[in-house]
């Protein structure tokens, strides 16, 4: 979709990506999750609509040899990229609208998605979005996806979003895909105020 990736390329090529609403300096919330799921560090990971998060930088510190970043904005892609330098040659940069990517057939074992998911608003985008998910991960592969909550807010870079939780995610994703585990997390933004996310780990049975 167009629109989509001229909103982000003009975020990513306007704003600092320390002052974005979702930055974190430390994804702790990612790592704690990924620790839990006990993956090898031949993984493949793939942290969807990435953005310019140092939870690349953290697996590849960590000893993660196969990870692969995907975004709709290449822009993103190239300040995650350049602040890696020579370490970011070893990341699979990916530039996609997630909806309409053509992943190799079970080939991950972690996919990623903190704050993307949920600014799919449209029930056959969210089906798009599950069956890409679907065909890119295989039998107990591990699903982390972080929304904000049901009491969180209504829109995130001046978009709407849908808000979820571990029941909606979980009927999304459909019976292969076992609940796990289901946090809570209080995002502050650089701004200062509080957002709410609901975590949540699933088990590709
Ligand atoms: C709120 S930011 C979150 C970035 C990152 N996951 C983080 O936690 O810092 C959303 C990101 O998803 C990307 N994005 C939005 N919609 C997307 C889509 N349909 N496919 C791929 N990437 C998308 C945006 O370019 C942006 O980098």
């Amino acid at each position: 979709m167009t629109g989509r990736r001229d909103h982000w390329e003009t975020v990513w090529t306007t704003k600092s990506p320390e002052a974005v609403s979702w930055h974190q300096d430390d994804p702790a919330p990612s790592l704690a999750m990924i620790e839990a799921a006990g993956l090898r560090k031949d993984a493949a990971i793939v942290d969807v609509g990435g953005g310019a998060s140092v939870l690349v930088d953290r697996l590849l510190e960590r000893g993660h040899v196969h990870v692969a970043v995907l975004d709709v904005s290449g822009a993103a892609l190239r300040v995650a990229a350049e602040r890696l330098g020579p370490l970011g040659d070893d990341v699979h940069w990916i530039e996609s609208d997630v909806t309409s990517w053509s992943p190799v057939p079970g080939l991950f074992d972690l996919w990623h998605d903190r704050a993307v998911l949920h600014f799919l608003t449209d029930p056959a985008e969210q089906a798009a979005y599950a069956a890409v998910l679907k065909r890119a991960t295989g039998p107990g592969a591990t699903v982390i996806l972080a929304t904000f909550a049901p009491d969180g807010p209504e829109k995130c870079s001046g978009l709407p979003v849908r808000r979820h939780d571990g029941a909606t995610l979980s009927a999304l994703l459909g019976p292969d895909f076992r609940l796990i585990e289901e946090r809570r997390q209080a995002h502050v933004t650089p701004g200062g105020s509080t957002q709410n996310f609901a975590w949540c780990r699933f088990a590709r049975v």
